[in-house]
């Protein structure tokens, strides 16, 4: 048998590796995808293998995450629940389509992921392996009884891989669980059960890593001009750019007409979460409904998500007819749900999708936004585009004659005609 393992390296995929070689007695190819969540991946193929893999894959799907998932889900204006801006969800469904093109190159018979198995992340790992590859075996150990009842907690653990020589540093266990990547980073269970726990107060300071307090953010605001082309963020302009796209390592980079800098998505999500990051933006703290059936709190640290998906809105007041926005905001809810349950590589998801890229065809112009201890603040949106006619909307005389006040007269009376009956027939009673 050979299985393909999901590995980040860490205490609990490499005993997931060697427990899954020893049980299956199989043959494990290592998995690693780079969606940004910045960890050490030098030598982590040297780890695996000593660690019993017999090959290890790491991908960097850093520009496919960005162009392919973040953006066309940040078109639709995609947020869960009204808080939660998708950032986990988003990424399951490409690391797992990633892992079941490395099974079938391998000519692998199953997939492996750690999941925790009362959580969402098995559920998308697992849809998105049925939708793609429906002839593979998923292993999710556990849930599997015997795994659970060898490993009940992190002690049994540590001495498995001390007796299998199991390389892993013995880092000090976070009093909570993280994921990041390119888009977010989460904080869930630990200390945060407790939904009383106060996660903006000093005691959680040292948790968070994209993104400064908003009492610790600059006392100056600073602006930021976001150039969008059919609901896409494509250029980025800001006082001190070089130097941020310096730190950055971002080279290369050409600019328009109004010295914005032209941006990939991967480079935009880079410097919105630099920037969102020093101004205190992003931080969410909610309680959430897991697809499962369950509660549950997390926090977020989501700082270019929440000024793109800000931007983006802003645009789309300028440019999209009333209608249209008013048929795809009723759409979010529905779209964020099937992002969030793991229902991407789904007919109803794509059929939203174009949907979506139809709504978002006009939606091209600038917005400029000031960031401020956490705050977004709107301070000036333009478009070629624009549906907004001020010398329509003016209280002063319309020139244009589009409108003729006289109108409205009868467009009242007929909208409460209905009103009226109803009035003077419940007066009755
Ligand atoms: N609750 C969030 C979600 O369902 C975050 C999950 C974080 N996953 C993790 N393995 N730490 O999308
Ligand atoms: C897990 O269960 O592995 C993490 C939480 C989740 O998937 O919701």
């Amino acid at each position: 048998m050979k299985i393909v393992v999901a590995y980040s390296g860490g205490l609990d995929t490499s005993v997931l590796l060697t427990w899954l070689k020893e049980t299956y007695s199989a043959e494990i190819v290592a998995f690693c995808a780079d969606v940004g969540q910045e960890e050490e991946l030098d030598g982590l193929e040297a780890k695996a293998l000593r660690t019993g893999a017999s090959k290890c894959y790491i991908d960097d799907l850093r520009e496919e995450f960005a162009r392919d998932f973040i953006f066309p889900m940040f078109q639709a204006g995609a947020i869960y629940e009204g808080q939660y801006y998708l950032g986990t969800s988003i990424a399951r469904p490409l690391i797992a389509k990633r892992m079941v093109e490395i099974a079938r190159a391998e000519k692998a018979d199953a997939v492996a992921h750690g999941a925790t198995g009362k959580g969402n992340d098995q559920v998308r790992f697992e849809l998105t392996a049925a939708a793609l590859a429906p002839e593979l075996q998923v292993i999710a150990p556990w849930r599997q009884d015997r795994f659970r009842e060898q490993f009940p907690g992190r002690a049994e653990m540590i001495a498995y891989a001390e007796k299998n020589n199991i390389p892993v540093l013995a880092s000090a266990k976070k009093p909570y669980s993280m994921d990041r990547n390119l888009l977010h980073i989460s904080f869930e269970a630990g200390i945060l059960e407790d939904p009383w726990f106060d996660a903006s107060a000093e005691k959680a300071r040292e948790m968070y890593v994209l993104s400064v307090s908003p009492e610790e953010a600059p006392d100056k605001a600073e602006h930021v001009e976001l150039v969008f082309e059919k609901g896409n963020c494509v250029a980025i302009g800001y006082h001190d750019l070089d130097s941020l796209l310096t730190d950055l390592k971002i080279t290369g980079v050409s600019y328009d007409s109004d010295n914005h800098a032209k941006l990939n998505p991967l480079q935009v999500m880079r410097v919105l979460n630099k920037l969102g990051g020093k101004h205190g933006i992003g931080r969410v703290d909610l309680v959430e409904n897991r697809f499962v059936g369950m509660k549950s709190r997390g926090v977020y640290e989501t700082p270019g998500g929440a000024i793109l998906h800000f931007a983006h809105r802003q645009v789309e007041s300028l440019t999209m007819d009333r209608e249209v926005m008013h048929l795809r905001d009723s759409l979010i809810p529905k779209y964020a749900t099937l992002v969030y349950n793991g229902f991407w590589f789904a007919p109803e998801r794509e059929a939203l999708q174009s949907l979506i890229t139809e709504s978002q065809k006009n939606v091209t112009g600038t917005v400029r936004l000031k960031l401020y201890k956490g705050n977004i603040i709107t301070a000036g949106r333009k478009s070629p585009l624009s549906l907004y006619n001020p010398d329509i909307a003016t209280m002063e005389a319309d020139p244009t004659k589009a409108y003729n006040q006289n109108d409205a007269t009868g467009f009242i009376a007929l909208n409460a005609l209905r009103l009226k009956v109803a009035s003077r027939v419940h007066a009755q009673k």
